[in-house]
């Protein structure tokens, strides 16, 4: 449909990654380990025992990998800092060689004419500050504010826009509630005093930001519609619920200074008082909404997964990409309308979107990847409708620059556009690497049929 509308100029088109996922180096030149390095040292919480030691070595190797993006032809590249390494342990003056290694990788980025878009934290918590209590401590919006001033001061003059954080969501609920990433904890009271803490923590740096620089400070969300696996009232009401859970909860408190109602319901004794005054310092007003967008959430009812008793529901007959997600184009478009609608018209960027699949080996200096293309080919069409809707659309960061570390699932899963040979560290490029090029070239007019 309206094959007239094209995406904006200026449009960033963009690839991402995150420090802990390609850098490896983990503990060279004075960083200090994260809650990543530890957790994935821990045997049996990573698939194949694989851990962030090398990764893509990107710290080394990160001279190559900005060739590789003007390869590509992106004019903006999304990455993360890792705390640890630009503050070891976390609090305190710079450790030079972290300052450093980013310093020069913004103005290689610049010299290239790629814009830098810095993500202050992509999960890696130094693991110091996880001892004296992580994001359960009161104290960690302190922690963070202060490392965000010095990021600030450090890259804040070459760096035009910064995100806060990737995904809360998945830090309360994956590494606090299920356990299932760092730092592995199964507590309710935990996830949502952890929320509670992420949002002030964003707030107080947003403040900082508009101390000390101009430029734009927003946050990266991870947004699902929510559908209900059938046509019975319970299943839409636990849509409803899983909505509040994953798309509200750091939404509203930011855009209307109050809780979806339907945590408290759900977690019950769980879920904390907090003080009013923490509502004005999570409403600073931010720049841009960064939404992550991998799939839909199709949603049952089941009273025994607590807290919110809306589990993810299995689709028969589906199409999925390798790592088994179903494959939904429409709802990327639909997410960011619903953006829109529920929290106004501001500027929106796609900050992740990309699919895993099982490549096969490189032919040549070619990986063909077929399947890749077509799930990006979908998704841009997705958000070029949704820019035919009104929506505010920025920008598109395909996720990821580089096959990497993926969490739990270790090295299984690969979501590049440029392959990685772990056992030499060579890069290949894949066929969507070239089809993304040549979206990018032509500001989307080559995927318009
Ligand atoms: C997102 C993360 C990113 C990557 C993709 C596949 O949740 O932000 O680091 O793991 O999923």
């Amino acid at each position: 449909m309206a094959a007239s509308t094209s995406f904006p100029r200026d449009f960033l088109w963009g690839a991402a990654t995150s420090a802990y996922q390609i850098e490896g180096s983990p503990l060279a030149d004075g960083a200090s380990p994260s809650i990543w390095h530890r957790f994935s040292h821990t045997p049996g919480k990573v698939h194949g025992g694989d851990t962030g030691d090398v990764a893509c070595d990107h710290y080394r190797r990160w001279r190559e990998d900005v060739g590789w993006l003007r390869e590509l032809g992106v004019n903006a590249y999304r990455f993360s800092i890792s705390w640890g390494r630009f503050l070891s342990g976390g609090r305190g003056r710079p450790n030079p060689a972290g300052r450093d290694f980013y310093s020069r990788l913004i103005d290689a980025l610049l010299e290239g004419g790629i814009r830098p878009v810095a993500t202050l934290y992509h999960w890696d918590l130094p693991a110091e500050l996880d001892d004296a209590g992580g994001w359960v401590a009161r104290d960690s919006m302190h922690w963070f504010a202060d490392y965000a001033e010095a990021a600030f001061q450090a890259f804040g003059d070459r760096v035009p826009m910064w995100a806060t954080f990737n995904e809360p969501w998945m830090t309360s609920d994956s590494g606090y509630l299920r356990g299932v990433h760092a730092p592995g904890h199964h507590s309710a009271a935990e996830a949502a005093l952890v929320a509670h803490h992420l949002l002030c923590a964003h707030g107080g740096a947003v403040q900082r930001f508009r101390s000390l620089r101009r430029g734009a400070i927003g946050v990266v969300v991870n947004l699902e519609p929510k559908h209900p696996a059938s046509d019975d009232p319970r299943d839409a009401a636990a849509a409803v619920r899983a909505d509040a859970y994953m798309n509200r909860q750091y939404l509203d408190p930011i855009f209307f200074g109050s809780y979806p109602v339907e945590l408290r319901e759900c977690f019950g004794a769980d879920w904390p008082a907090h003080d009013e005054r923490d509502f004005e310092l999570i409403g600073q007003p931010i720049d841009f909404l960064g939404v992550n967008y991998y799939s839909r959430g199709v949603t049952r009812d089941d009273p025994s997964d607590l807290p919110m008793r809306a589990p993810r529901a299995s689709v028969p007959d589906v199409e999925r990409t390798g790592i088994g997600w179903e494959i939904y184009p429409d709802g990327l478009r639909e997410i960011l309308v619903w953006v829109k609608a529920r929290y106004g018209d501001l500027p929106l960027y796609v900050t992740e979107n990309g699919a895993a699949y099982e490549d096969p080996g490189p032919a040549g200096d070619i990986v063909e990847d077929p399947p890749r293309v077509a799930y990006l080919r979908r998704h841009l069409a997705a958000a070029r409708q949704a820019i035919a809707e009104g929506v505010d659309l920025r920008g598109y960061f395909a996720w990821s620059l580089l096959d990497n570390f993926e969490w739990g699932y270790g090295y299984s899963q690969r979501f590049g556009l440029l392959r990685v040979d772990f056992a030499d560290q060579k890069r290949t490029m894949k066929r969507s690497g070239l089809f993304y090029r040549e979206v990018a070239r032509t500001n989307g007019r080559v995927m318009i049929r």
